[in-house]
């Protein structure tokens, strides 16, 4: 039996986020510049994003460039802007095709002026779409995220329009820049790394992990499939105990 079939529709993780690793290897292995790699990346992130919509997925979280990823040399950081660009307006089509809303999180305003323009129509365009959300992480870093929102809950509190009582966790993620995005049950990381690279580190608190020896431009649906078929084997307890959740 295939991995698609082996998956208990009732129990999908309704967010999956995907750490997109290994381009670079993968170009390497065949003798080529690191940027074949991230091009040749595209098509798993087709085959992942209609994959996970088809068995009915709400959110595909993307990390697809960190705040990090600002100090790698200047070409490759062109080179994956212009990438982006390209497969946005190029694979808008796949987005309307299969009902998928786009949306965008980190520090937007830093990405160059026609990458940005850019996504912000694609977000326009399928934002009537409702099948999956696909999020793009972009220039993002969870670090970056959570000082970010610490400052602007800071300033409402000098301001008087927040009292420290407020704050708590609903309000804290109100504050982040996945405001209104469930937190992913499943993290799944490519490539063979066991990190999280900064990566969401608030909105993982539960979520399960899975690693796969695959580089990014290797995985395919099935690849996906398989991972959440992974994820349903697991008990999730929450920090309860195994005979509570049995017996809910
Ligand atoms: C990590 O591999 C991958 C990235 C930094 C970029 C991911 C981008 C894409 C898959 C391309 C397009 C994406 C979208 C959403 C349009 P790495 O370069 O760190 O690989 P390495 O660890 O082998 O060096």
């Amino acid at each position: 039996m295939n991995f698609k079939d082996q998956i208990d529709k009732s129990r999908l993780p309704e967010h999956v986020a995907i750490i997109m690793d290994g381009n670079g290897r993968w170009a390497k292995q065949r003798g080529r510049l690191r940027t074949f790699g991230h091009s040749s990346g595209v098509k798993s992130v087709r085959e992942t994003a209609e994959g996970a919509a088809e068995i009915g997925v709400k959110y595909l979280t993307l990390y697809a460039f960190s705040t990090e990823n600002w100090k790698r040399p200047r070409s490759e950081v062109n080179a994956l802007m212009t990438l982006l660009v390209k497969t946005l307006n190029k694979e808008i089509k796949t987005l309307h095709d299969n009902n998928i809303r786009l949306l965008a999180i980190g520090d937007l305003k830093s990405l160059p002026d026609n990458t940005y323009k850019e996504l912000q129509y694609a977000i326009r365009e399928t934002a009537h779409h409702n099948k999956m959300a696909m999020v793009l992480a972009l220039s993002y870093s969870s670090r970056w995220e959570i000082v970010n929102a610490a400052k602007i809950i800071a300033e409402k509190v000098q301001k008087g329009e927040l009292s420290p009582d407020d704050i708590n966790n609903d309000l804290f993620s109100s504050y982040l820049t996945t405001a209104n995005i469930p937190d992913p049950e499943l993290l799944i990381r490519t490539s063979g790394e066991y990190r999280i690279s900064n990566f969401l580190l608030w909105q993982i608190a539960y979520a399960e992990f899975y690693f796969t020896p695959k580089l990014w431009p290797d995985f395919r649906r099935e690849d996906l499939f398989e991972a959440i078929v992974d994820f349903q084997k697991r008990e999730r307890r929450f920090g309860k105990t195994s005979e509570q959740i049995v017996s809910k």
